[in-house]
Parts: structure tokens; sequence; C-alpha cells
């Protein structure tokens, strides 16, 4: 099996996204769960993911608490889209299982040293805080880092949160710098794809039929996430953005791409965060990321809910 550590801030994609991983757990070995602020506030994303854990009958994955904060830009949210605590509309309760008392970044440190080299993939769908404060803490861990796969970034599709950037590369744009810099091999789902992999009612309604808990409970998160962006974007559904990220771990055959050097903007105001893309191969910089353009959506929903099907 694949070992992942999933770095995420829940946030309604991000709680799908965690429920399809945990679905896909005769593939994917989650090592833990590292929580950053984003859509909201760390404290509530770290509750959120383990509600979602709880709700999988999953108490047993270590989720830890990371960044507060971006390493140096002002803090972005997006309870616009998610909602006051980030999972607006789900049934939401204390949870029981603990909060891990190490730090996000150094458990990301800890368990890349202790695995074999080139074992671990890191699968981010939030600002890359966390990730980048690993890589400081410890560049050694880079080389043996094996893949780094991120939902961020936006060039063909333009931005969502300003004209130029997506929202996790806007609210962190050093920590995506730093990302794309580190000499890991980087996949990126941006908005180019994820916008191609929208909800529409008959892949919630075939979610929503699932015969267990977590089936409906991934409609409903769905259908919630949908209130802003369909309104937003005037079509059937909303791009549900983090689930193609733990897609692409599991079926990478269902996405086309293209490698490609990336550059962010860290430096302007008007387009912080900006996914510089050389699609054309002008600059001459080397490629730093596979780049996605494409996906299977069909397939792809198909795959999360045969995942989910599997929880409790
Ligand atoms: C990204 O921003 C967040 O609001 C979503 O959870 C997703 O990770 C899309 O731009
Ligand atoms: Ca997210």
């Amino acid at each position: 099996r694949q070992k992942v550590i999933f770095d995420t801030d829940p946030g309604l994609d991000d709680a799908v996204a965690l429920l399809f991983l945990l679905g896909a757990s005769d593939r994917l070995d989650l090592l833990g769960v590292t929580c950053v602020a984003g859509n909201v506030g760390v404290g509530a994303t770290s509750r959120n993911a383990r509600i979602v854990c709880e709700w999988a009958g999953r108490p047993d994955v270590p989720v830890y608490a990371g960044a507060a904060a971006p390493l140096c830009a002002s803090v972005a949210t997006a309870e616009e889209v998610h909602g006051e605590g980030g999972m607006a509309g789900a049934p939401m309760h204390t949870p029981a299982m603990p909060l891990q008392p190490l730090h996000a970044a150094q458990f990301i440190v800890d368990t890349v040293r202790e695995q074999a080299p080139g074992s671990v993939t890191l699968c981010a769908v939030g600002p890359l805080t966390n990730l980048a404060l690993a890589l400081s803490l410890a560049p050694d861990i880079a080389p043996r880092i094996g893949r780094i796969v991120v939902m961020g970034g936006a060039y063909f599709e333009g931005g969502n949160i300003t004209p130029s950037a997506e929202f996790n590369f806007y609210a962190d744009p050093h920590a995506a710098a730093r990302v794309l810099h580190a000499g890991v091999p980087v996949t990126v789902l941006p908005l180019d794809a994820t916008h191609k992999a929208c909800t529409a009612a008959s892949r919630v309604a075939r979610v929503a039929a699932l015969p267990n808990v977590c089936g409906p409970l991934a409609a409903r998160l769905m259908t919630s996430f949908e209130r802003h962006d369909v309104q937003k974007y005037g079509q059937d559904g909303a791009p549900l953005h983090d689930p193609c990220a733990v897609a692409w771990l599991l079926a990478p055959a269902l996405f086309g791409g293209r490698e490609v050097n990336v550059e962010i903007e860290t430096a302007s105001a008007l387009t912080r965060g900006h996914s510089s893309v050389d699609w054309w191969h002008s600059t001459g910089r080397a490629p730093n990321a596979t780049w996605i353009t494409e996906v299977d959506a069909d397939a792809m929903f198909a795959l999360m809910a045969a995942a989910i099907g599997r929880l409790p």
C-alpha cells in the first residue's frame, strides 16, 4: 500500500477527500492527517478532520494540528464557501479522539525520516504552510519524499479567490513557492483540472444512495459545498477540488497534464499567489511539476463513490 500523509484544511471538499482516502484504505496507508489554517482556523480544521475520521470509524488515524497562519502573508480564509466552522450543513459533534500533541510539521519530518526513502507521498489540499515548515525544519527530508501531490494553483482557468490566483496558493504563496522549489517530484491538480470535475445532481445522488452512513454524509457535504459555487459559476454543480488529489493517487491514468516549470508570485499584491505556468516551455527554466489539466470526471466520481461505499 502507498504510504500517505494527508495535509488538509477541512473544509467541505477536504472532508469529502478525507472520506475518499479512508475508503481506499485497501490501497492507501494513511500514516496521519496534518491540519493547517486555510478555509478556517487550524483549531476548526483539526477538529473537523477528527470528526470525519470518527464518521468513518477510524479514530485510530493520528491527527495533528499545524500552522495557524501563513509563513509571511496576511491570513486569508474562505468561510463564505465552507461556513463559519468549515463544514456548513454537516452534523457536528465534539470528537472523542484526541489531537496528537506533536506539531504537524514535526510529524511530517519524523515520519519521512523513519520510513524508507521514497516511500511516503505527501498529499496536500490546503495552503502549503505545514509542508514548507517541514522542509525548512529539516531540508534533509526532501530527497526522501516520494512525491508531493498538491491541489492548488490555476493557469488557464483563472483564479477563484482573485482574478489571478487560486485560494490555496493565494493563502500562502511563499509556502507554495518553497514546495515547488524543493526538488521533490510534484504533481499539481489546479483549477484547470478541478473545474472539469464538478458535482452534478446524478453524481451526488449516487453517493447519497449508498447504503451506509458515510455516503449520505458525503452527499450532504457536497450539496452544502454547491451552495456558493453554483451561484458563482452558474452551472450544475461545484468543482470538487480536493478529491481530485486523492483520485490522482489512486488512478493517475484518469488524468492528463504536462511537465512544466511553475513559479509562484510572492511580491505583487495584485497577483499574489499567481501560478505562472510555462506551458509552452518558452523560458528555458527546468520543469519542476506535472501540471494536470485533464480528468475523466465520470471515472473519478465512480472511483470515489466506490471508496466511500466501503466505509461504515
Ligand atoms: C481550494 O480552496 C479551498 O477552499 C478548497 O478546500 C480547495 O482546497 C480550491 O481553490
Ligand atoms: Ca482544501
